[in-house]
């Protein structure tokens, strides 16, 4: 199930609805030992009496660990399942856009084709940073009229983010560009040259107490926290309010 972007609020009814009446709470960590955001975010409705799961997901590029991982992760849900076990597994943002929860569905569904499953949606980052940016007074509608809006990885490179650019640019489309803070250092410069920063939006750690949302012209070329995404629009429709 997803728990939103970091805002205990933004948790869905039927999010907490499945966590109250659930048995094992499981929820994703990069490291053993570690709290884990999905978690984090869903503390305030996990009771006291409820069992927790951690799985592990190393943050790694190899093929082999991650597979393994997703792996173990679907055993050890089905088997709590087969148990008699109410089990909610928590994924932070929406659980079908870049989770972890995603692979984990795949292989419940390769190596345990009979374990019944639910899942519930969860407010994108990419939403709630708009919504939050709007709420503060810096317009930021998503997609209006014939536009598009695509949510992706930021590129690895600056000629990928070029081409990118001039695509949405002729598209009419909006980006909205998350895996960002690594890359900010090279993008905000890219971005100056073509005289979009006072339009694109930089968002960090959305929904937490410390949420911070800028034009990206406020925003130093710096490294930035793993939880940053852009909003990118390049033009508006003719017709406007
Ligand atoms: C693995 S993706 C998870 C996306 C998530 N499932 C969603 O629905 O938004 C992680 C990326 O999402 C973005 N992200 C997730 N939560 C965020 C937040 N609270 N504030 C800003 N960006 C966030 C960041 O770009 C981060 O690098």
């Amino acid at each position: 199930m997803g728990v939103g972007p970091g805002d205990p609020q933004l948790l869905t009814v039927a999010a907490v609805k499945a966590i109250e009446a659930a048995d094992v709470v499981a929820y994703p960590v990069a490291r053993e030992g570690a709290e884990g955001m999905a978690a984090a975010i869903a503390a305030p409705w996990i009771g006291a009496g409820q069992r927790r799961l951690p799985l592990l997901f190393p943050m790694v590029t190899e093929a082999e660990p991650r597979i393994a991982a997703w792996h173990a992760a679907a055993d050890a849900l089905a088997a709590e399942v087969a148990a008699g076990q109410e089990v909610v597994l928590l994924c932070e943002g929406d659980v079908s856009l870049f989770a972890s929860s995603s692979y984990v569905l795949m292989a419940l569904r390769q190596r345990h084709a009979a374990c019944p499953l639910r899942l519930i949606p969860g407010i994108p980052s990419a939403c709630a940073a708009a919504a939050a940016a709007s709420s503060q007074g810096l317009a930021w509608p998503l997609a209006l009229q014939q536009e598009g809006l695509l949510i992706r990885p930021t590129p690895d490179g600056a000629a990928e983010l070029e081409m990118l650019l001039d695509r949405s640019a002729q598209e009419g489309t909006v980006l909205a560009l998350l895996k960002l803070g690594r890359r900010w250092h090279w993008v905000r410069p890219l971005l100056e040259a073509r005289g979009l920063l006072e339009g694109s939006l930089f968002a960090q750690r959305v929904g937490w107490p410390d949420q911070s949302l800028a034009p990206a012209s406020a925003v130093p070329a710096e490294e930035q926290p793993y939880f940053s995404l852009l909003l990118v629009r390049q033009g508006w429709p003719a017709v406007l309010p």
